[in-house]
C-alpha cells in the first residue's frame, strides 16, 4: 500500500507542499511517515513512527527547499519503526516506494556479495541499494541505470528518486503500482493518486509501466527505452469532498449519515430516465462478479437479489483468489469489477487478467480516474464522495444501488416487471427511511450490553446472510472483536459449541421465505444461554430476542440498502464504547494497493 509524492518547484515550498499533499494519503497506510528534501545542496531525511502528525512535529515546514519527496507508510516487510520507514537512502540514492519487491532476498545477496550493507529490513533499502549499484556501473547515467534496474527488479513498485549528484532533478518510474505526475505552474509533482494534489493541480500525466519520469523545476521529460516520449495532459474535473469531520466526531459517522441523500440521489437520477444509464445485461449467458472486503460482499448481495427476484445467476469471486483460479466463461461472459479505491491491486490484476481473454469487464468505482475506472471497457460511478474512514459504509451502500438498478433493468426487460410505478414510491420515501433508521434507534444501550464480549455471531438466510458477513466484518474492523458469521441453519454444524452463556448473536431477518426457518436456528441458541439480537423488517414474537432492532420494510431490491444500516451503527457504538481508533483502524489501510 503506502502512500508517495514528490515536488519539484521555484517557490522553495517543497517540504509544505508534500506534507500537504501526504496528508491526503494518510489512508493509503499510517505506520509511519517520512520526507527527504534538498536543503542546502544535500539531501535531509526525517522519519517518524505512526501518523504524519508525528512526523510534521519533527519538522520546520516553512524551511525552503525546491524538491522533496514524502512517504505514508502501511508496513509489508519489516516492522513499522523509524529505521524501515522511508524514505530509505543507499550511496547516492534516496527513493519512497509504494509496492512490494518480491526478489529482494536474492537481490540483497547480490548486493551483499558487491559490498553494499543493510540497516533496516525493508525490500525498499534493497530496491533503493540496487538503484545505487546500476547508477555507479552506468557510469552515473541515471537513466540507462533506471532502465537496468527495471530489468533486473520483480513485484510492483512506483518509486520517487532522488540522486545526491542530481539534486535539480526528480526521477519517477512504476509498474503495477499506480503513479501520476502533476502539472502545476513552473512545479510538477509526482503522487499515489491524483486528489491528493488537488489543492495545487488538477493536471496530470498517467505514468505508464515501461516510462521514466525526470522533472526539473521548469520542464518534465517522460522516457521509453532511453527516448522522450510525447504524453496526454488531462484535467481531474471532478469534485472531491473537503477532508472535514463537519459536526461528527469520526468520519465514519458522518459517512453513515451520508448516505440518505448518496442513495436518493443514484436512484431517482437512474429512475427518472428509465434506467437508460444502467448497461443491459441482458445478451449475457454469464455474470461474474470480483470484489475484496466488502465489495466482495456487495456481490454476495447482489447475487440474492439477481437470483431470487430476476431469476438471473450469479457468480461472485474474491479478487484474490480469482486471480490465480482456473476461471471458465460463458459464450457471452461478463465480468463485473467492484471496487471503492479502483486501486486494489488483486481487483486490478483480475480486470488485466480477464481483459486479456477477451472478456467483456464493468467497473462498478468510487475513485473517479482511478486505474480500474481506467481500464474497464464500461465504468459506472457511484457517486458517493471521497470515503475517508478505513471501514467503507457509504461505498458499500452505493454499490448495492448501483447492483439493484442493474437487477431492476435486467428484470424489466426479462418482463419480470412491466413498469418502475411500484418501486418509485419507495425510492421517494428511501431517504425518510434511511434517516430514521439511522436517528430513531437506540443503538447505544445495545451496544453498552454487549461491547466488553469477546466474540460475537452473525447469522441471517440469503441475501441477509451476505448482509451478515459485512456487520461482522465492521466490527471486526473497528472494535477488534472477534466475530464470525454463518447461514442460520450452518451454525448447528459445528460452531455451536462456541456459544455459551451470553454470547450475542445478532440474527438478520428480512426474507419472509426463509423466516421460520431462521427463527428456529434462534431458538436452538437461546436454548444455549445466548444473547438473542434480530434485526428485522418484520413483527417477531419477543421470545427470541433480547434486543429487537425493527426497520421499516421496503421493495426487495431495495431492503439490503436499509438492512445494513443498524449493522453499521452497532458496530460504530461498540467501537466507542471500546475506545477504538474508528476512523484508523490499526493494522489497515484505505486502499490496498499490494497483493
Ligand atoms: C471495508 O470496510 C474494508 N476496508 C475493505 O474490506 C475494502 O472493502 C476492500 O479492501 C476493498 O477495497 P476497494 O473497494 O477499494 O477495492
Amino acid at each position: 500500500m503506502c502512500g508517495i509524492i514528490g515536488y519539484i518547484g521555484k517557490d522553495n515550498k517543497a517540504i509544505e507542499k508534500t506534507i500537504s499533499c501526504l496528508e491526503k494519503l494518510e489512508y493509503r497506510g499510517y505506520d509511519s511517515a517520512g520526507i527527504a528534501y534538498v536543503f542546502n545542496n544535500e539531501i535531509k531525511i526525517q522519519k517518524s513512527k505512526g501518523r504524519i502528525k508525528n512526523l510534521k512535529d519533527k519538522l520546520q515546514i516553512d524551511t525552503k527547499s525546491n524538491c522533496a519527496i514524502a512517504h505514508t507508510r502501511w508496513a509489508t516487510h519489516g516492522q513499522a519503526n523509524e529505521i524501515n520507514a522511508h524514505p530509505h537512502k543507499v550511496g547516492n540514492v534516496t527513493i519512497v516506494h509504494n509496492g512490494i519487491i518480491e526478489n529482494y532476498l536474492e537481490l540483497k545477496n547480490m548486493l551483499i556479495d558487491n559490498g553494499y550493507k543493510f540497516i533496516s529490513d525493508t525490500d525498499t533499502e534493497v530496491a533503493c541499494a540496487t538503484l545505487d549499484f546500476f547508477y555507479n556501473k552506468c557510469n552515473k547515467n541515471i537513466i540507462k541505470s533506471i532502465d537496468e534496474f527495471k530489468k533486473i527488479i520483480k513485484g510492483s513498485y512506483a518509486l520517487g528518486i532522488i540522486y545526491d549528484d542530481d539534486i535539480n532533478n526528480l526521477y519517477a518510474i512504476k509498474k503495477d503500482s499506480p503513479l501520476i505526475i502533476g502539472i502545476s505552474d513552473e512545479s510538477y509533482f509526482i503522487a499515489s493518486d491524483v486528489p491528493a494534489l488537488l489543492e495545487y493541480t488538477n493536471k496530470y500525466i498517467i505514468l505508464e509501466d515501461n516510462e521514466i519520469a525526470k522533472l526539473t523545476s521548469d520542464k518534465y521529460e517522460i522516457y521509453n527505452m532511453e527516448k522522450i516520449v510525447d504524453k496526454e495532459i488531462k484535467t481531474f474535473d471532478f469534485k472531491y469532498s473537503t477532508q472535514d469531520k463537519g459536526n461528527f466526531e469520526h468520519f465514519m459517522l458522518k459517512e453513515i449519515n451520508e448516505q440518505p441523500k448518496i442513495v436518493y440521489d443514484l436512484l431517482k437520477e437512474n429512475i427518472d430516465n428509465n434506467l437508460e444509464d444502467i448497461p443491459s445485461l441482458i445478451n449475457y449467458d454469464r455474470i461474474d462478479i470480483i470484489g475484496c472486503g466488502s465489495a466482495y460482499h456487495t456481490s454476495l448481495v447482489a447475487k440474492y437479489i439477481f437470483e431470487q427476484q430476476v431469476n438471473a445467476e450469479i457468480n461472485c469471486y474474491v479478487a484474490s483468489e480469482y486471480r490465480y483460479e482456473n476461471n471458465f466463461f460463458g459464450k457471452n461472459s461478463l465480468v463485473i469489477f467492484i471496487s471503492q479505491s479502483g486501486e486494489t491491486a488483486d481487483t486490478l490484476a483480475c480486470l488485466r487478467k480477464v481483459k486479456k481473454q477477451g472478456i467483456d469487464t464493468l467497473a462498478i468505482v468510487n475513485a473517479q480516474g482511478s486505474s480500474i475506472a481506467r481500464e474497464a471497457d464500461k465504468v459506472i460511478y457511484i457517486k458517493a464522495g471521497q470515503e475517508i474512514a478505513v471501514a467503507t459504509t457509504k461505498a458499500y451502500t452505493a454499490q448495492i444501488t448501483i447492483l439493484s438498478l442493474l437487477a431492476l433493468k435486467l428484470s424489466y426487460e426479462k418482463n419480470i416487471i412491466n413498469n418502475f410505478d411500484e418501486i418509485k414510491k419507495d425510492i421517494d420515501k428511501i431517504t425518510e427511511i434511511i434517516d430514521g433508521v439511522i436517528k430513531n434507534i437506540d443503538y447505544e444501550t445495545i451496544a453498552l450490553n454487549i461491547y466488553e464480549r469477546n466474540d460475537i455471531f452473525f447469522i441471517g438466510r440469503l441475501v441477509d446472510y451476505a448482509l451478515a458477513l459485512e456487520g461482522s466484518l465492521k466490527l471486526k474492523e473497528i472494535s477488534y472483536i472477534n466475530s464470525c458469521t454463518y447461514p442460520a441453519g450452518e451454525l448447528k454444524h459445528g460452531t455451536i459449541s462456541l456459544i455459551d452463556d451470553k454470547t450475542p448473536v445478532i440474527s438478520i431477518i428480512t426474507d419472509e421465505s426463509v423466516m421460520d426457518k431462521t427463527i428456529s436456528n434462534i431458538k436452538e441458541i437461546i436454548a444455549r444461554g445466548a444473547k438473542s439480537i434480530i434485526v428485522s423488517c418484520i413483527d417477531l414474537d419477543d421470545d427470541i430476542y433480547d434486543y429487537s432492532i425493527k426497520i421499516p420494510k421496503i421493495n426487495p431490491f431495495l431492503q439490503p440498502i436499509i438492512t445494513i444500516i443498524p449493522l453499521q451503527l452497532l458496530a460504530y457504538n461498540i467501537a466507542y464504547k471500546r475506545g477504538c481508533d474508528i476512523d484508523k483502524p490499526r493494522n489497515l489501510a484505505k486502499s490496498v494497493t499490494v497483493e
